[in-house]
């Protein structure tokens, strides 16, 4: 009997043309309901947003590899993985042009309120009724990169045009980016204080879970605007709330929350100085289709007895 292949109800958009290639050496399944039901048979899982612990592992006997559909794996027990001796995969490079391309549509969003804009446009304009919802130039402005890694750095490239001031701050320093693109490195402290545009680019770990709480909301301008591609758990979303009900900073824009979906009744929803989209900086067809690609791919080595090539950093010297 062939190995199993799931792929999981998370993982929206897996073309069946990419997935049709493992074919030759798989049973290869679309799940709709609940992943337990079929997850005993399974020899590899394709991943999109539940938990996989030692719990979940321990319905999983014959699993061989966790191919995250995604470049995040904070969904991931790593180190369970690697107890159990299941390789732990996920989809680094081939998204990061795309969720720069979105998070710099969210800054360019808010700061020109191109969904009120589009609003007035609908209702007002031919009334010659309320006046145009101005915005904000960006020239002159200081953009902050919290998390300088390929996404960061994506964003920080595409800023080039755009006449800001950049600055960063990251666990590592990058005197490459520093020298070619002039990005200055700052602690957080001060990347807080002096940014017109804070956009937050780390992965979420018990070191960033919160670390966007009241007291660093509390440090930024009046005037600044906060972006969030990355996980919602990074930003304390209570704080978020109350700073832009306070005026704390003049508003915020996010692709991530930190209940997903997000429920309706999420206060920021109703307020004017919030920008929202739905956890889709990746939602792309090309980019969906390239981490479908990567993905498969690595699947595919498992199934073939080599090592997949997109293990998460924590396996990358492990021996199974
Ligand atoms: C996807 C993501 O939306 O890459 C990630 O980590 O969060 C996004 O690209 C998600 O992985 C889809 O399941």
């Amino acid at each position: 009997m062939k190995p199993l292949v799931l792929i999981s109800p998370g993982t929206l958009n897996v073309p069946e043309d990419v997935s049709d290639t493992l074919r030759e050496l798989a049973a290869v399944v679309y799940l709709e309901g609940d992943l337990d039901e079929r997850i005993a048979e399974a020899s590899a899982l394709l991943v999109g947003g539940e938990r996989i612990d030692a719990g979940f592992l321990a319905k999983a006997p014959k699993l061989g590899i966790a191919a995250r559909f995604g470049v995040g794996y904070d969904n991931v027990d790593v180190e369970a993985c690697t107890a159990r001796k299941v390789y732990a995969t996920h989809t680094p490079d081939v998204l990061s042009g795309a969720v720069a391309d979105h998070t710099w549509a969210l800054i360019l969003g808010f700061m020109r309120r191109i969904p009120e804009a589009g609003a007035y446009t609908r209702t007002e304009w031919a009334k010659r009724g309320r006046r145009l919802p101005f915005g904000w130039d960006m020239e002159g402005k200081v953009l902050g990169i919290l998390g300088l890694g390929r996404i960061g750095s994506e964003v920080l490239k595409r800023s080039q045009g755009f006449g800001v001031e950049t600055m960063y701050n990251d666990l590592v320093e990058k005197p490459g980016m520093e020298e070619r693109y002039g990005v200055k490195r700052v602690d957080l402290d001060t990347l807080l204080r002096e940014s017109d545009v804070l956009t937050v680019h780390v992965p979420l770990t018990p070191l960033t879970r919160g670390m966007i709480g009241a007291e660093e909301l509390g440090k930024m301008k009046p005037s600044a605007v906060l972006v969030n591609t990355s996980r919602g758990p990074v930003i304390d979303e209570e704080a978020l709330i109350e700073a832009l009900k306070n005026k704390w900073i003049r508003g915020a824009a996010l692709d991530v929350f930190e209940e997903e979906p997000t429920p309706l009744d999420n206060p920021l929803l109703g307020m004017d100085n919030f920008v929202a989209t739905p956890h889709h900086a990746s939602a792309t067809w090309e980019t969906r289709r390239k981490m479908a690609e990567t993905a498969v791919a690595n699947i595919r080595a498992y199934l073939e007895g080599r090592r997949p090539p997109n293990l998460v950093p924590e396996q990358r010297d492990a021996e199974f």
